[in-house]
């Protein structure tokens, strides 16, 4: 199709970005499986949940402007899925492996962030005013999604696989993973529940920030 104006282009990004959110329907629930960490785990289903609902809102969009949202394939989310899949299938440390699953989760949601906030703008610049909204209520939510997967990531992950190859005596993977946790009980509400934490009133402030 050639395109000839910013609705082409706003069309084909929207059509890109369905094909992305459906790859990543398919690949959340195995990166959930792959998730050692409770809140991780509990992250990616969670946002599996708004990433169906992330499909749907593409779809009322393309239908009020008459798109169809089938019939491209988003190769940078096929190439960001392979790399996590490359990542799934290495042998290492549970809590290795969750820091590595952060990562690639955060590449992905920087991808949508970017694809997102184009479309959103072409469409302000075109005045649909409600592929606008539709468009912003996805990209705070990625936005959001990146901000607990890196409160998540410095709070505990990676600090727990930072003293992987220690040799501190510690056994690794899950055995490991719990007696963490019981350290973080110990020194107090810093690091518990940290997916959790952010859902909550605390995150309101940084989401407004971040979300501009
Ligand atoms: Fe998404
Ligand atoms: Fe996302």
């Amino acid at each position: 199709m050639k395109m000839k104006s910013l609705k082409d282009l706003l069309a084909e990004q929207l059509k890109d970005l369905y094909s992305a959110e459906n790859q990543l329907v398919k690949a959340l629930p195995k990166m959930a499986k792959a998730a050692e960490n409770e809140q991780l785990r509990h992250g990616f289903e969670q946002h599996l949940e708004q990433t169906r609902h992330q499909v749907e809102r593409i779809e009322k969009i393309c239908e009020r402007l008459d798109i169809t949202p089938k019939g491209k394939k988003c190769t940078a989310m096929v190439g960001l899925i392979t790399e996590g899949k490359e990542l799934m299938s290495e042998d290492a440390d549970a809590d290795v492996l969750d820091a590595g699953l952060i990562a690639a989760a955060q590449k992905v949601e920087h991808y949508e962030i970017a694809s997102y906030g184009s479309a959103r703008t072409w469409a302000e610049q075109l005045g649909l005013r409600e592929a606008v909204s539709l468009l912003e209520e996805t990209l705070n939510e990625e936005k959001e999604t990146d901000q607990k997967l890196s409160h998540l990531a410095t709070e505990m992950i990676n600090e727990h696989a930072k003293h992987g190859e220690d040799g501190d005596g510690e056994p690794s993977g899950r055995q490991h993973r719990e007696l963490g946790q019981e350290r973080e009980h110990e020194d107090g509400q810093r690091h518990s529940g940290a997916m959790q934490q952010h859902d909550g009133r605390k995150s309101e402030p940084e989401m407004h920030e971040a979300g501009r």
